[in-house]
């Protein structure tokens, strides 16, 4: 079996920067493109920030062609600032953290109150919101508690372009049909795992990610909108690479690091409950009609031949897990 993607895309990408960025960057670089989240220290803030990190990214990728949706740390803004973030090269939304929510989101919002007037001025231009949704509550009710802010702002701005990024929840699903204005991304490790896997046995640091994985129901639930091909859910791995002494340590950094393994095990998923017809809207054309894309043309065979995950990448003195580290998946990327 085999199946022939066009430009694939990753709509939730982080790089990093430096050294994890030369070694990340290349091993996303069979999609097409990808939305590169601003979560550096410091985070990508300004267009002329931006601008560089793009340069960054491109220099790292080694001349393969490669779209580079490129987002912004969102913090409240001017109208002039919004124009110039807008008129920036390859500038695709802001990404909104709630303060101190995850990796590197100090700076992130604290009162959505002083986000307002911004976020109607960026309704008013088409820029996109991407949001990590979480609240600071009980770890497992986080998403389900952040729904209401989700709720709110799709009703009170209902031409902002609103995505929930890295949705993990049943009920999160519930409010995508509810809201036609709201789209979503979800991950891979959220379609494949529960906190089981995370934490049901022994302690598994390379599966802990923000939001963490949920219940059974829940991951169902995604995976069904993702096979039944829901047309404003995207792929978004949330590939977030961290050294391995950083996640196999006391205090786990959160990510999980899946771009290069994300393609293969997509197809093998989807191929698994007879769905690969539904594969190219996912990983593609579902987000290219939604926000009006057109990646770089990039065709990409996968195929149902074997890939061995290397125990680690390592390179430019860095060494980063990929999920299913030194096992074997049944699909790969025909070079
Ligand atoms: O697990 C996560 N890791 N979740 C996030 O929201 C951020 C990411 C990171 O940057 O490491
Ligand atoms: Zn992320």
């Amino acid at each position: 079996m085999q199946i022939t993607l066009s430009s694939p895309l990753d709509m939730h990408l982080h790089l990093r920067d430096g050294d994890m960025l030369r070694l990340t960057a290349p091993l996303s670089a069979d999609f097409a493109g990808a939305v590169i989240m601003p979560n550096l220290v410091p985070p990508v803030s300004t267009p002329e920030m931006m601008q560089a990190y793009a340069e960054r990214i491109e220099s790292a990728m080694g001349g393969a062609d490669f779209t580079r949706y490129m987002t912004l740390f969102f913090t409240p803004l001017s109208e002039a600032q919004l124009d110039a973030a807008a008129a920036a090269p390859g500038f695709f939304g802001f990404k909104l953290y709630p303060a101190g929510i995850t990796t590197n989101s100090e700076g992130g919002l604290r009162d959505f109150a002083d986000a307002e007037p911004t976020l109607r001025a960026m309704e008013e231009r088409g820029i996109p919101l991407l949001v990590h949704g979480e609240s600071h509550g009980f770890v497992m009710d986080r998403e389900a508690e952040f729904l209401a802010t989700y709720r709110a702002l799709a009703t009170r701005f209902p031409k902002l372009k609103l995505c929930m990024e890295h949705i993990t929840t049943a009920a999160a699903v519930q409010l995508l049909d509810e809201f036609p204005n709201i789209c979503a991304t979800v991950t891979l490790q959220h379609l494949l795992i529960t906190l089981n896997d995370v934490a049901g046995g022994a302690l598994k640091p390379h599966l802990f990610c923000k939001p963490i994985a949920k219940r059974p129901e829940d991951k169902e639930a995604l995976l069904s909108a993702a096979l039944g091909g829901h047309p404003r859910l995207f792929f978004g791995s949330d590939s977030a690479p961290h050294p391995q002494h950083k996640k196999e340590c006391c205090g786990c950094a959160a990510g999980v690091f899946t771009a290069p393994v994300a393609l293969p095990a997509l197809a093998q998923l989807f191929a698994e409950h007879g769905a690969l017809d539904k594969l190219q809207g996912f990983v593609s054309g579902n987000a290219c009609r939604h926000y009006g894309l057109a990646p770089v043309e990039k065709i990409v065979t996968l195929r149902d031949t074997p890939m061995q995950v290397p125990a680690a990448y390592r390179s430019f003195g860095q060494t980063v897990v990929p999920m299913f580290a030194g096992e074997e998946l049944g699909w790969s990327v025909a070079h």
